[in-house]
């Protein structure tokens, strides 16, 4: 049995030390973006689109103001609106539901694959109908959905494919990168992604010319020409000190999520047979580990037995989006997507973060160990002193 010490200090996220390592940096762009008094546009965005497209393997990226409104511009940009049916999984966050109500499309939830948390494909050939317009596929923690099967369906029904790739960037896919695997794609820049930024950000990505170009007219309120509005987009900028600031974090991302990687396998290998189940990779797939997600049947005294020995976790997503009360009207009840409810109630995620050390990973494990040896994961286990976060 491992030995570690009764408590540390292990968050699930850790920005002043990731700031330590780019923050002379980050200060000397900001301090140009400062001197050149460029706000909007400029050099940076450009500079970033075109490191984007080069990283991920895309011809065109349209860098905008947040990953949720690169899904309402992606969704703009195909032209997604009433009497629309949109395909999405309810295991993801608000966003990429909420932008769907937003442009008047109705959401069409659809359960998961038990074992990657993403897009069922058999599942979506059956929720397709007449009106279905799109699929919108999250690649859920960092991991890409079953791509060729979503695709091979989206091209045989004549509806296009969004992906939701706000957690996984770099992530590939049978040798290709997230972003590069359907009609659009969306990125997030939220201060807590794998590239996180200053602030708000997005991206939207495609290698369709023509899509890019209406694109870029939706970031400007569909502004075609200037003063001539072929749409009505919305104001989707990116700030040109945000876009300065994620081409200094992009110098860091592979060792990032190298570290992240390595604490996956450090912790596939410390947790297995412990009666929890380990992030399942499929062949071909590359996770970038945005969450290191385990599923336990106790996972409410997990959390607590982490909490009180220092350790965070996090619980994405502890409700699906199809029992949220907003969307009360689309008739959908508990037990309308089982594999997705079940998750929700079991799944956990520990820390990951690129600044966590080899030791950090080691004590979270011997913690889940400890757990576990008291009867707390133990499958179909009633062992009441697990659940009150006390070893036997
Ligand atoms: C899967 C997914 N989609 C969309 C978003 C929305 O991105 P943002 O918070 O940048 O608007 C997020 C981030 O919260 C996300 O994780």
């Amino acid at each position: 049995m491992m030995t570690s010490p009764a408590s540390r200090d292990v968050r699930m996220l850790d920005l002043a030390a990731e700031f330590a390592v780019f923050g002379d940096d980050v200060r000397r762009v900001v301090n140009d973006v400062l001197e050149s008094q460029y706000f909007i546009g400029g050099p940076a965005i450009a500079e970033f689109e075109a490191a984007m497209c080069r990283r991920v393997g895309v011809a065109h990226a349209v860098a905008v103001s947040s990953g949720t409104d690169a899904l309402l511009c992606a969704l703009m940009t195909l032209g997604v609106g009433a009497g629309d049916e949109v395909i999405l999984p309810s295991f993801t966050v608000f966003a990429t539901a909420g932008v769907l109500a937003r442009v008047g499309a109705t959401p069409v939830f659809v359960d998961i694959d038990e074992q990657t948390f993403n897009l069922d494909p058999e599942r979506v050939e059956a929720a397709m109908t007449a009106q279905t317009k799109a699929i919108i596929a999250v690649h859920v923690f960092g991991q890409c959905a079953d791509m060729d099967a979503i695709n091979e369906l989206a091209l045989r029904r004549g509806v296009k494919v969004i992906e939701d790739a706000a957690q996984a960037i770099d992530a590939t896919y049978h040798g290709r990168k997230a972003c590069a695997l359907g009609d659009l794609a969306c990125l997030s820049f939220y201060p807590t992604k794998n590239l996180g930024g200053f602030g708000e950000g997005g991206m939207v990505l495609t290698n369709d010319a023509s899509l890019a170009v209406l694109a870029r007219q939706m970031r400007v309120h569909g502004e075609s020409s200037r003063y001539h509005h072929t749409h009505v987009g919305g104001n989707f900028r990116l700030d040109t000190m945000k876009a300065a600031i994620l081409l200094v974090k992009l110098n860091h991302l592979n060792d990032f999520t190298a570290r992240r990687r390595n604490h996956a396998r450090q912790y596939d290998e410390l947790l297995s047979g412990l009666g929890v189940t380990t992030p399942h990779v499929p062949a071909g797939h590359e996770p970038v580990y945005h969450q290191y997600t385990i599923m336990c049947d106790h996972r409410d005294a997990l959390a607590a037995y982490l909490r009180e020995r220092g350790a965070q976790s996090g619980v994405y997503y502890p409700v699906g989006l199809h029992l949220q009360e907003c969307f009360a009207s689309l008739g959908y009840k508990p037990g309308s997507l089982p594999v997705t409810e079940r998750a929700c109630g079991r799944v956990l995620s520990l820390p990951c973060h690129p600044m966590l050390s080899t030791e950090d990973v080691a004590f979270v494990a011997g913690q889940v160990q400890a757990f576990s040896v008291a009867g707390g994961s133990t499958s179909g286990s009633t062992d009441t002193s697990a659940l009150s976060g006390r070893p036997a």
